[in-house]
């Protein structure tokens, strides 16, 4: 694991955008996985504007599978992992909607729908490329303190997430249950990218990095990738100072 700690979330984001610029140089076929969130999003307006300038880039190479989605919703709800992924990634770059493969997490068969994502990942990958945030409760897409499964499966959300989740859209919703890919999926991914900022992730990030590897806390397993790495602000490393 590699740790970066930059002065703020604009320079974080900048950094990290570079980071996946420089991957994507190399032209290939690639599968991505990128969260959504609020972490991430300036990271993908900064994608966005260097693809614009690099003319090295075809994004028409790259397929993308999605890490997670709140049941019960789908792309017509703001705030939905669908929604916020076209609006601030898929969109912006033109991907095509046959190179993406979201999670329906309003079908009626929803063990189908894990199913579906598991055989994406086996045809496609595995993920050349995946970028995470982190909750509060150090969840990683929706592997929940101490509920973590190695494949796409369906999960009672943590009170913390819960909570959380009315930051993107009211909790009015009622939504109690997410989708999300396994931690062996995320583990077997080839690279990562884990984003924090502000201090509120000051202290999961510090148990997620330095403490113990435990399923109480899923992000603690990336210590254990060997190429993880890590971006950070100042806020969200203050943690880490003890060290
Ligand atoms: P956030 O979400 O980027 O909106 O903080 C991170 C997460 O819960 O995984």
């Amino acid at each position: 694991m590699e740790i970066n700690i930059y002065n703020d979330y604009k320079q974080m984001s900048n950094k990290a955008a570079n980071f996946i610029i420089n991957f994507l140089q190399s032209g290939q076929e690639m599968l991505l996985c990128f969260a959504a969130g609020d972490t991430p999003i300036k990271t993908y307006q900064y994608l966005k504007e260097a693809i614009d300038k690099n003319n090295n880039i075809n994004t028409d190479q790259l397929k993308f599978v999605s890490l997670d989605e709140w049941i019960g919703l789908n792309e017509k709800d703001k705030g939905s992992c669908e929604n916020y992924l076209n609006k601030y990634l898929f969109k912006p770059l033109e991907i095509k909607a046959q190179n993406i493969h979201f999670f329906d997490a309003c079908a009626n068969n929803l063990k189908e729908e894990c199913l579906q994502s598991d055989r994406y990942i086996s045809a496609n990958g595995p993920i050349d490329l995946l970028v995470l945030g982190i909750g509060l409760n150090g969840h990683i897409g929706f592997n929940e303190p101490g509920t973590v499964k190695d494949f796409s499966h369906i999960v009672k959300l943590d009170s913390i997430t819960k909570s959380v989740s009315k930051k993107y859209f009211s909790g009015k919703r009622g939504i109690n249950r997410g989708i999300t890919l396994g931690l062996k999926q995320i583990m077997g991914a080839k690279n990562i990218i884990l984003l924090a900022s502000g201090k509120k992730k000051a202290e999961i990030i510090y148990k997620a990095l330095v403490g113990q590897i435990t399923k109480e806390i899923p992000a603690s397993i990336l210590q254990e990738h060997e190429n993880c790495y890590v971006f950070l602000d100042k806020k969200a490393a203050s943690g880490l100072k003890t060290i």
